[in-house]
């Protein structure tokens, strides 16, 4: 019996037991990639569920599948499309088959922190970049943070030189790629499940990633250290599919687009604390954080940079000078 019970609760999903959405309920199936409880996306999805599981109760059931349990970001937006998931929240790295306007989050140093990533998006230009895909059948509703990617591999890396040679998993983004190749090493793009045993078994000898991450798949378990590089952002669209939504009764879609937005602001605005905690809890776990002079920074800097001039046109130069403007 205990042995049953603890497969029970592993296989739980987290907002409420498959099945148990009351009938005449619009079930919303929100699938997503990291653990329920201590990262920032995991956090919100479950928030959001609990306010849409109470406040529409009878109307709507939302129902959280993390940990890639439903479906990994390479399937789940083909998945959104066949109508068999409702709601996601990819990073914006995972939109590439979709459209290039996310490219510009993926620039290395193009945003100094997240304040300034949340500036942006809150943008004209920002806002309008939710419905590039509306054509092709997904519907972004809200971005959601989540922090700033630091490197880490099975050796230090202090001098951009450290990194030559070495394999290091990015999201399948092809500015990722450039940037990878810009450090003379070699991108492995590969679904974030399957990075913990990429790393364990050598597959690849390093990753880039938030401390939420690299806390919550345990990374740093497998590397010999993380350097707080702060080299990129990792943001999220919370989307939809254009026809579950548009098929919505209006008040139900008011509804829904008010919660989300609630949760949202709320969330975004506890992201930096959260990645705090995280990257303390990489330190109380025993691992190392190196962190790099000026001049080192500057190294990288000058290294990854130049990646910004192959993605100009994708990404518009007006919103560079945008986002720069930004940071100053
Ligand atoms: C990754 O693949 O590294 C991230 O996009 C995972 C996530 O959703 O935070």
């Amino acid at each position: 019996a205990l042995l049953t019970a603890a497969l029970l609760t592993v296989a739980a999903p987290a907002a409420r037991a498959e099945g148990a959405c009351d009938p005449g309920e619009t079930v919303i199936k929100f699938s997503h990639v990291t653990n329920a409880t201590k990262h920032p996306k995991g956090i919100a999805a479950q928030m959001f569920a609990d306010r849409v599981n109470k406040e529409m109760n009878g109307k709507v059931c939302v129902e959280v599948f993390p940990n890639s349990t439903l479906y990994n970001d390479d399937k789940v937006l083909e998945a959104m499309l066949q109508g068999d998931v409702q709601m996601a929240a990819p990073s914006l790295s995972k939109f590439e088959s979709f459209t290039k306007v996310f490219r510009l989050f993926d620039l290395p140093f193009m945003f100094k922190n997240i304040a300034a990533v949340d500036e942006f998006q809150n943008s004209e230009t920002g806002q309008k970049m939710k419905s590039s895909m509306e054509r092709r059948g997904l519907k972004g509703l809200e971005f959601w943070h989540s922090g700033m990617k630091q490197f880490s591999a099975n050796k230090p890396l202090i001098e951009p030189t450290d990194a030559k040679g070495l394999k290091f998993r990015v999201q399948p983004s092809d500015v990722l790629v450039a940037m990878i190749k810009a450090l003379g090493a070699s991108p492995q793009p590969m679904a974030f499940s399957e990075v913990y045993s990429a790393l364990q078994q050598g597959v690849v000898d390093g990753q880039e990633n938030t401390w939420s991450n690299i806390y919550g798949q345990k990374f740093y378990e497998v590397q010999d250290g993380i350097t707080e590089t702060n080299h990129g952002t990792l943001d999220y669209l919370v989307v939809t599919s254009t026809d579950f939504w548009d098929g919505l009764d209006p008040a139900v879609r008011d509804q829904l687009t008010t919660i989300l937005h609630e949760v949202t602001v709320s969330r975004n605005g506890a992201v930096t604390e959260i990645e705090a905690q995280n990257r303390q809890n990489i330190l109380d776990a025993g691992s190392k954080i190196r962190e790099l002079t000026p001049e080192q920074r500057a190294a990288w800097v000058a290294t990854m940079k130049p990646v910004w001039t192959e993605f100009v046109k994708d990404v518009g130069q007006d919103n560079i000078d945008a986002a720069q403007a930004i940071n100053a």
